[in-house]
């Protein structure tokens, strides 16, 4: 161990590492002891790297990464600092993934699959929960019906069928705590039914995929092009995971053929297609893509989520089922104590549809996403025309190409994470989304620009824009 002191920073480094790995680690271990305390100053890279005998660059790497890690943060005018709530114990196993979101307080949050927080309809939802507490009886606060209340069911079946296309009848909804759980009803099925084997888009959410993954259930990498997902290449898995309305994260719309061929394969092979609709209300420039589900209820489940319309913290989901698979669903549910969201949340989300609230608010808010969309691909045009802007049809998400020049597969993306770090920016790679099996798709980030509030959005483009002009070295 080499014990170097700096003008205001004692570090020990390791010999025998990476000097870069061996200062981010002497960097953790003096936050860790405590030597270095929330909220405090680092040296400059500049000068660490004089201090120390390191070219400039290493100390800014390393910087750069823990910032990523969620143990310092770096602002501009207030340099690199200890991050207020300084990671208390090691890091999670496993490699290591830039900007776990509970421990990383980024100044500026592009981030996907989040919609603005602060446009939750605070007072239309206290609204309907007078209306509803009023008029509700007393039967609705008791256990009820496992697959979720009646009143619920029956506004999605109505909503879903004008405005998705879906085809339903409220017995066949069960109502659940978000896509996420939803689909882990769906994984804990599949397995009773000794389906081993599923598919899920070779770029897609890992959630999701680790999800079925805990379940037992093996996941296969369907290629996604162009025209979306590769279902024509569809074999013997029991089942596969799409995003056809808006790919996530690429943002293509499944081709109609390729709709067609996910059908006949189900139909083929009596495998399940799972059809996640997380964001298909938002459409900018035509009418919505309709949900795959309308081709075949019987081979389609359909999930839903209010997450984008109206908030992720609801917890809301609702699955839309085969008839063969309604009973089995609510069998699961009830076998978990009932649907886990609460009745009176039920109640106001079924107000809100009914008395036509919720569309307004997701027109209000399709509105404001479109500006948005327009914003970034104007503001990126102009300040960032090396990049290419794809997936703006729809959604809450780009994905933005990085031209690559020279540079190893990878390179851009991980030198624009770096700068994004820098810059206090938290963003995506597209990396992070592959699949262990799937080869890697070019360069990119992918950019949620409804994460913002309204009065961080212009900050947020600000340093998206600084980042793409200026990768880091
Ligand atoms: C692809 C995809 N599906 C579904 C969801 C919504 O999941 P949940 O309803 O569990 O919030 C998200 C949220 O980020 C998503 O990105």
């Amino acid at each position: 161990m080499v014990s170097r002191a700096t003008s205001d920073l004692h570090l020990d480094l390791a010999p025998g590492r990476g000097v870069r790995s061996g200062l981010m680690e002497a960097l953790r271990d003096a936050v860790r002891s405590g030597r270095l305390t929330p909220g405090s100053r680092l040296p400059s890279s500049r000068s660490l790297a004089a201090d120390l005998g390191l070219a400039r660059n290493t100390v800014a790497d390393a910087y750069a990464e823990l910032v990523a890690e969620g143990w310092l943060t770096a602002r501009q005018g207030s340099g690199t600092r200890v991050a207020p709530r300084a990671v208390p114990c090691d890091r999670p196993p496993g490699p290591v993934r830039p900007l776990p979101p509970d421990l990383a307080r980024p100044a500026h949050d592009l981030r996907p699959g989040r919609p603005d927080v602060a446009a939750f309809p605070r007072a239309a939802w206290l609204r309907a929960t007078g209306r509803t507490l009023a008029a509700a009886p007393d039967e609705a606060f008791g256990y009820g019906d496992d697959r979720g209340r009646p009143e619920l069911r029956a506004a999605l079946a109505e909503h879903l069928a004008r405005a998705r296309g879906v085809r339903t009848t409220p017995d066949r909804i069960v109502v659940c705590a978000g896509a996420v759980h939803g689909l882990a009803l769906l994984a804990g099925l599949l397995r009773a039914r000794r389906v081993r084997r599923v598919a899920a888009e070779a770029h897609g959410l890992h959630l999701h995929r680790e999800l079925l993954e805990r379940h037992g259930l093996a996941v296969g990498a369907l290629p996604v092009d162009d025209a979306g997902a590769r279902t024509d290449l569809l074999d013997g898995e029991g089942a596969v995971l799409l995003t056809p309305a808006h790919q996530f994260p690429t943002g293509v719309a499944l081709r109609p053929d390729r709709r067609a061929a996910a059908v006949d394969w189900a139909r083929a092979t009596a495998g399940l297609v799972v059809e996640d609709d997380y964001d298909g209300e938002f459409r900018y420039d035509r009418r919505p893509v309709g949900a795959l589900q309308g081709l075949d209820p019987e081979r389609v489940v359909y999930l839903g989520t209010a997450s984008k319309a109206l908030a992720p913290g609801l917890r809301l989901g609702w699955l839309v089922l085969p008839a063969g698979l309604a009973a089995e669903v609510e069998r699961a549910v009830a076998g978990e104590g009932g649907t886990r969201v609460s009745a009176v949340d039920q109640l106001v989300l079924a107000d809100l549809l009914t008395s036509g609230v919720y569309d307004r608010h997701v027109r209000e808010r399709r509105q404001a996403y479109r500006r948005r969309r327009d914003e970034l691909v104007a503001t990126l045009a102009e300040r960032a025309p090396g990049v290419a802007v794809r997936g703006l049809a729809a959604g809450l998400h780009a994905l933005v190409e990085l031209p690559t020049g020279d540079g190893p597969p990878g390179a851009a993306e991980a030198a624009a994470q770096r700068a994004a770090a820098w810059h206090g920016l938290a963003v995506e790679g597209l990396d992070r989304f592959r699949h262990p099996d799937a080869p890697p798709r070019p360069d990119a980030l992918v950019v949620g620009y409804a994460t913002p509030s309204p009065s961080a959005w212009a900050g947020a483009l600000e340093a998206l824009c600084r980042v793409l002009a200026r990768p880091a070295g």
